[in-house]
């Protein structure tokens, strides 16, 4: 089969995660080792509209498989959800001759790869475009696994068992709130991982008495002085959730609110490995002329899905890990 693709362009939109950086690190060694070009774009789609890129080569990513954020800077851009704007991004690839692209991020990311691709058919142009799931929320319905998940889970954790040390030593009680967007998978997992003693997520409506109140009860009963409680912020403020344990059971809660640090750091293991073998699947699929395709897990398995169906997919959030969480905190 003759190879068409023959210089591709990388960016990383919407919010960073930590392993952006290897994804990108080995999309541009793969393209050179098929014999592709690669250039990068910088602050997502906001620089494929502006022409604002930078021509890669394998020395360009040497040393970046270790650092958080994403070198290729990102954006959120509401000019390129618009048929203007991306007819100006067009531009950019035609001068820059590109013929595919592949675009790093969330689902949002995919939606505007693929309207770019549609927009360059309908002119009778070929645009491949391969999307990355990579966002620390693990919120993408077609993946099982988002590049920056497991880092963000691992910060949290060492955040919170630091906490830990000090609502020990005072006897308190501590509100963390965790990032996900409208997602509880981050919080989820970081409140099994802590032993938390009460987790409240958006996939779970929760009843106070029963989901918060009472299990700091039946800690405090049984001998238990200090309280971690996980509230993800698709469910609202942690401030609110404090203020309501002191109104209805009289301790005074400390509140933290994590933040964009869990989006920050060295990806772990996981996160270099996983956008590794996505990067690599990528370039694979754009030399096979393989195109309006995203790279994602099944059950740790690369597989390779259509874009259109894969934007239509939903991950049903099972219940598991709640009872997990229920079954260890609840005494
Ligand atoms: O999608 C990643 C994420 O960090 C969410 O968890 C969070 O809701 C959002 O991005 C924050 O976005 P911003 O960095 O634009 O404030």
């Amino acid at each position: 089969m003759e190879q068409t693709v023959k210089r591709i362009g990388i960016l990383t939109s919407g919010g960073d995660a930590p392993g952006m950086n290897a994804a990108v690190r080995a999309v541009v060694r793969t393209a050179i080792s098929q014999g592709v070009e690669c250039v990068g774009i910088r602050r997502g789609y906001h620089g494929l509209i502006n022409g604002d890129f930078m021509p890669m080569n394998a020395s360009s990513v040497s040393h970046i498989i270790h650092k958080g954020g994403t070198v290729l800077y990102t954006a959120r851009s509401k000019e390129f959800t618009t048929e203007e704007g991306r007819e100006k991004a067009l531009g950019t690839c035609k001068l820059l001759g590109l013929d595919g692209i592949v675009a790093i991020g969330g689902d949002g990311t995919f939606r505007g790869a693929l309207a770019l691709s549609r927009q360059a058919t309908a002119h009778g142009n070929d645009l491949q475009v391969v999307g990355i799931p990579a966002t620390i929320d693990n919120d993408i319905g077609c993946s099982h696994y988002t590049i920056g998940f497991d880092t963000a889970c691992n910060t949290a954790i060492e955040c919170i068992d630091k906490l830990r040390d000090t609502m020990q030593s005072h006897e308190r009680c501590s509100v963390v709130e965790v990032m996900g967007r409208h997602a509880g998978y981050l919080a989820l997992d970081v409140g099994i991982s802590v032993g938390a003693t009460a987790v409240l997520i958006p996939e779970r409506t929760f009843d106070f008495e029963s989901d918060v109140v009472e299990p700091i009860r039946k800690a405090r009963l049984a001998g238990v002085t200090h309280f971690m409680v996980v509230v993800a912020e698709g469910v609202g403020s942690a401030v609110d959730i404090a203020r309501r344990i002191q109104e209805e059971i009289g301790i005074d809660p400390r509140v933290t609110v994590l933040g964009h640090i869990q989006r920050g750091g060295t990806p772990s293991s996981r996160d270099r490995e996983t956008a590794s073998r996505m990067g690599y699947a990528a370039v694979q699929s754009l030399v096979e002329n393989r195109g309006n395709r995203v790279i994602a897990t099944r059950d740790g398995s690369i597989v390779n899905l259509d874009m259109e169906e894969a934007l239509a997919m939903t991950k049903p959030f099972t219940m598991d890990r709640y009872m997990v969480l229920e079954a260890l905190s609840r005494h």
